[in-house]
């Protein structure tokens, strides 16, 4: 979900309209505004995505220069007008945007029920408005109702809130879900991500769990939960608009996917030295609290998941440590075993996912030292954690994760590598051959990119195909359940993803003329097997589509469709192979006249469990 607030010059629909836009990859099923409109509080909303509400606008317009907006992602009741965002109040006169989750909705439901407060939705937020609008009863202004309302919350939430006799002022509250304050040239403006709102924010403030406040177009009040004053300092934003624009490309996903050499080349530039050392100056954990890990567990969910599979293998082999990758949503309810030299490592490109938040926060609850990998430094996962490493992929905006994953590949083979240099594994020299190694992926990762129109020829000959299978082994296992997930989640192909050892255990049975096989099949200690599942399929005349590298001529022979990538060692093969399979996945959503940046019923960012 996301929220925007603005108080200043603009007229506030197109303000407001400008910031949902920019947030519609993190929740796209219904959408609305609240401004004053000549002293009254006005409500907008639509089901479906930000054009719909711009549709009902045109209609029904609405005028002013203060105002919150929000787009949602459904969680307690279906995408629908009336569970849209904003709420009220049974006076008409709150109006609330919410981003997380009230836990205790039902009670405080049912006990503003006995009060003779009536209910139209079937959302968590509405309790809000009505809380407030109790609390006000007896405390006659918001600034004294919100500290009191506040303490009766249980859960999660990023709120902005517009009352009708309080027309100048967007009051806020922050309790798990992340908001900030911008300030703009005479303007002001809030937001739960600060894409929402530059350029014309030039400046900010991340507001912190338990504070709340009130901002005007030129002022902004910052308060504890305690009620006690917080000094503000503003700090200077330092993202551009190109970040945030699609350039030539015709989707996000197909802009973030050619990205990825640059992102090589500036990962590659700030983590090595010509010493043979790797750098993270970022990272605040001393080498010698590293020396002395002695079990790595990492959490992490989705696309994260598939990295941490990766990671466990460069953790093990590089660095000799033995590492488990747990379901962020499994690791934090099954009580792992975890002991004081264990390091806990949480994988989020958003830094917000709420379950790997839990599980980074059972961790700390268990003394184990956290560390975090992120691509937004500036959030929830990064700061809860003891320490985090920037992946630096750039804000990635495509729902379906590309550049932020071989990022996180790359950033962990680095992390291992600066984990091995600190226990004596691995001597300078080894390090610089692999350095050297790591230096020729960005042009590699070019030569693929520049062959993408073979892909698209895989996805235009197989658009009808119910279902796919991906297989892989050792590194490029992880690949297999990643392509299968790509593919799944952007063209609604059904797709999964296996072991290539496992698939005379079951899926075998799957294969006949009709099913696609993706056999991820490069040149490395376990090539040998693959060709034998490609023999496997190939025996029961399934489909053979493979990934295999550049000089390979045993696979192209047996295959129905091949595409080459250039050698590598084994270890860096899955952060080759798996371009090809971000490509196959989009150009099957395209070719299939599916949306690939907002793929129906996901979010870029799960703030709730
Ligand atoms: C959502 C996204 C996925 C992502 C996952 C984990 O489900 O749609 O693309 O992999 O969350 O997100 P994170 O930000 O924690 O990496």
């Amino acid at each position: 979900c996301g929220i925007v607030g603005y108080s200043g010059d603009k007229s506030i629909h197109s303000v407001l309209l400008v910031g949902l836009i920019r947030l519609e990859y993190r929740g796209y099923d219904s959408a609305g505004i609240a401004a004053i409109d000549q002293g009254e509080l006005e409500i907008r909303k639509e089901k479906g995505k930000i054009k719909a509400l711009e549709d009902y606008l045109k209609l029904h317009p609405v005028n002013g220069h203060i105002g919150i907006g929000h787009t949602r992602w459904a969680t307690h009741g279906e995408p629908s007008r009336g569970n849209a965002h904003p709420h009220v109040d049974g006076s008409r006169k709150i109006a609330v945007v919410h981003n997380g989750i009230i836990e205790n909705y039902m009670h405080l439901r049912h006990e503003l029920t006995k009060k003779g407060h009536l209910f139209h939705t079937e959302t968590d937020t509405e309790v809000i408005p009505h809380l407030l609008e109790e609390e006000l009863k007896t405390h006659g202004t918001l600034e004294k109702a919100i500290p009191a309302a506040v303490a009766k919350l249980e859960g999660k939430f990023a709120c902005a809130i517009l009352y009708e006799k309080d027309p100048e002022r967007i009051y806020f509250i922050k309790d798990g879900s992340p908001l900030i304050y911008g300030k703009g040239k005479n303007e002001g403006f809030l937001a739960s991500d600060i894409m929402a709102i530059i350029p014309q924010a030039k400046e900010q403030c991340i507001i912190k769990d338990g504070q709340w406040g009130w901002m005007t177009r030129d002022e902004f009040h910052l308060f504890e939960k305690d009620g006690s004053p917080v000094d503000v300092h503003l700090e200077h934003i330092k993202l551009t608009v190109e970040d945030l624009e699609k350039g030539p490309y015709d989707h996000f996903m197909l802009k973030e996917i050619f990205e990825q050499p640059d992102v090589f080349r500036r990962i590659i530039e700030a983590r090595m030295d010509e010493k043979g050392k790797v750098r993270f100056p970022e990272m605040e954990m001393s080498n010698d609290v590293l020396g002395r890990v002695g079990r790595i567990l990492i959490t992490s969910a989705g696309t994260s998941w598939h990295a941490g599979l990766v990671g466990k293998l460069y953790f093990e082999k590089f660095a000799r440590i033995a590492t488990d990758v747990d379901l962020s949503s499994e690791f934090r309810y099954r009580n792992p075993i975890a002991e004081g030299d264990t390091m806990v490592i949480g994988i989020s490109q958003s830094g917000e996912t709420a379950d790997t938040l839990a599980g980074i926060l059972e961790a700390k609850s268990k003394f184990c030292r956290v560390l975090s990998f992120v691509n937004r430094v500036d959030s929830t996962i990064a700061r809860d954690s003891d320490a985090f490493i920037n992946l630096m992929a750039g804000p990635e905006i495509g729902v379906a994760s590309t550049k932020a994953y071989t990022a996180q590949l790359l950033n962990m083979l680095f992390f291992s590598l600066y984990m091995s240099g600190i226990r004596w594994i691995t001597q300078k020299e080894e390090r610089e051959a692999i350095f050297e190694e790591i230096r020729k992926l960005p042009v590699k990762i070019e030569s693929i990119l520049a062959r993408a129109e073979e892909i698209r020829h895989w996805a235009r000959e197989y658009i009808g195909a119910r279902d796919f299978i991906f297989l892989g082994r050792y590194y490029n296992h992880p690949t297999a359940l990643e392509g299968a997930l790509k593919l799944k989640e952007i063209s609604y192909i059904h797709a999964s993803g296996y072991a290539g050892g496992e698939f005379k255990h079951g899926p075998i049975a799957l294969i006949d003329e009709n099913i696609p096989v993706v056999c991820i099949a490069p040149k490395t200690e376990v090539y040998d097997k693959m060709v034998s599942n490609i023999q496997e399929v190939k025996a029961r005349k399934g489909k053979i589509l493979a990934i295999c590298t550049e000089g390979d001529t045993m696979v192209p022979d047996l295959a129905d469709h091949y595409f080459h990538i250039p050698a590598a060692p084994d270890f860096l093969t899955p952060l080759l192979t798996v371009i090809p399979l971000q490509l196959l996945a989009y150009y099957a959503a395209i070719e299939r006249g599916c949306e690939p940046d907002q793929p129906r019923n996901l979010a870029k960012s799960v703030t709730v469990e």
